[in-house]
């Protein structure tokens, strides 16, 4: 991934108050963009996101050969009527590991596609083997040359019956999108349910795909012959939204964020709550206040959804480092998500941790220095941390923030931080 050439310079110690309006999710624009492969038909979409993974994304998509119109600056029209290439290189992938799910669509759509494999990354090893197994259940020939996946089908794939050893968002996914051209049904057991799915799930649906059950453990989706167009407008971002919650509970302050799917909160709201934060929610809405000399430490333990978002551990733990008193952090997602910890021991936090055991004492205060961020959620917790701690804080390495928070030093100055993006020494 190409290096950010600027860095975010924060003071913290300011109270954040106002509104800030939430984009749509990452990781449901991203596997939406790729749903347009499944159709020759003109598919809108609608509430892009300004991220650098979109941009990535409709590189991507052009690069195969798809016709992109902005319509204005959040909706842009995709035709997928022409492809001149079904191959995604590893530049691609390197950039955006997520790539990985125009595998499914290529494939039901055009009988072939060659992907780059994805190798492993900051937070753990990541392999792919559910969707490979998946799509050969599916009547897939799937082997790995030079680096790539090459896929192929002789005709439509088939139906089947998956089971699935480990809940994937993107496996489930793939196989989810691949299976709406399928002949015949396919069940997918051990469904990942994470919100997204079942965006992605409503958007294919609306273009004529026949899917139940996507939300659960169990989908169900029957195979159809053709997709056709349709407009959908993404979900908005769930985990930008606890992101600016958590900085709100931590700085003192009073904000309120949406639009947001409330239950695609889970149990980030009664987990806030537990730290002494006051919620209140009216609609698509959510305000958040706090005390933040009373707030307490929470245990978590992330899980698949509906249980904690690995995506929210590292912002939570933020708060859990300046709370009064002790706290454990469990990350059974992903076996290496703790490359924040030395960051925020950096600016005095007490963090130790173990295998997927982090243990935090909360401090009174924290202090600015330079940090460094190793992926996207990590830089936000560096970004959080930075508004709490006294002085400046420097955040480098932002080319990950960027990928998955639009406008985050514009969002945050609006509401009352001292943050800059300024140009690196
Ligand atoms: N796994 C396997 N085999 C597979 C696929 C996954 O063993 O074939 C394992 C992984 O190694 C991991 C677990 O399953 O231990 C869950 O990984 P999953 O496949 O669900 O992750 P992902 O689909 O690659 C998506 C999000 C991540 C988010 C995870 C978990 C996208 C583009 N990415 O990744 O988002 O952390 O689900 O919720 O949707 C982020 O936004 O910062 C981010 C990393």
């Amino acid at each position: 991934m190409a290096k950010s050439t600027s860095k975010l310079i924060i003071q913290g110690g300011h109270r954040l108050t106002g509104r800030i309006r939430i984009s749509g999710a990452k990781n449901a624009v991203l596997k939406e963009l790729a749903a347009t492969l499944l159709s020759k038909e003109r598919v809108v979409l609608a509430n892009l996101p300004h991220l650098k993974d979109t941009v990535l994304m409709l590189e991507l998509l052009a690069d195969l050969g798809a016709k992109l119109t902005f319509l204005d600056k959040r909706r842009v029209a995709i035709q997928c009527e022409s492809l001149h290439s079904t191959t995604v290189p590893y530049d691609l992938v390197r950039a955006m590991r997520a790539s990985i799910v125009v595998l499914g669509p290529l494939l039901a759509a055009y009988g072939k596609a060659e992907v780059a494999l994805p190798g492993g990354c900051a937070i753990g090893a990541r392999p792919v083997d559910i969707h490979l197994d998946g799509l050969r259940q599916m009547g897939a020939r799937i082997e790995i040359e030079r680096g790539f996946i090459c896929a192929s089908v002789d005709g439509r794939l088939k139906g089947a019956e998956i089971f699935m050893h480990t809940k994937t968002v993107t496996g489930t996914e793939n196989l989810m999108m691949a299976a709406t051209l399928a002949e015949g049904t396919t069940v997918l057991h051990n469904a990942a349910q994470e919100p997204e799915i079942e965006d992605l799930a409503k958007m294919l649906n609306s273009m004529g795909a026949k899917i139940t059950g996507a939300g659960q453990a169990t989908i169900t989706i029957e195979g159809v012959e053709a997709l056709h167009s349709a407009e959908h407008s993404v979900l908005p971002d769930r985990i930008v939204a606890g992101t600016y919650l958590v900085a709100s509970v931590i700085t003192g302050g009073s904000i309120t964020v949406g639009p947001v799917n409330i239950p695609s909160l889970g149990n980030l709201l009664s987990i806030l709550e537990r730290a002494g934060a006051k919620i209140r929610v009216s609609d698509d809405m959510v305000n958040v206040s706090s005390e933040p000399y009373l707030l307490r430490p929470v245990n978590i333990t992330t899980a698949p959804h509906p249980g904690f978002p690995t995506d929210m551990q590292a912002q939570m733990m933020v708060l859990n480092v300046i709370a009064k008193g002790a706290s454990e952090v469990n990350e059974t997602v992903f076996e290496n998500r703790f490359m924040h910890v030395g960051e925020l021991n950096r600016l005095g936090a007490n963090i130790h941790y173990s295998q997927r055991t982090a243990t935090i004492m909360g401090v009174h205060k924290l202090t600015g220095a330079p940090v460094e961020s190793y992926d996207l959620r990590a830089s936000a917790a560096m970004v959080l941390a930075g508004l709490v701690a006294e002085g400046e804080t420097e955040v480098t390495a932002i080319e990950h923030l960027d990928r998955g928070y639009e406008f985050i030093e514009e969002k945050l100055s609006a509401v009352g931080a001292d943050i800059k993006r300024v140009p690196l020494d």
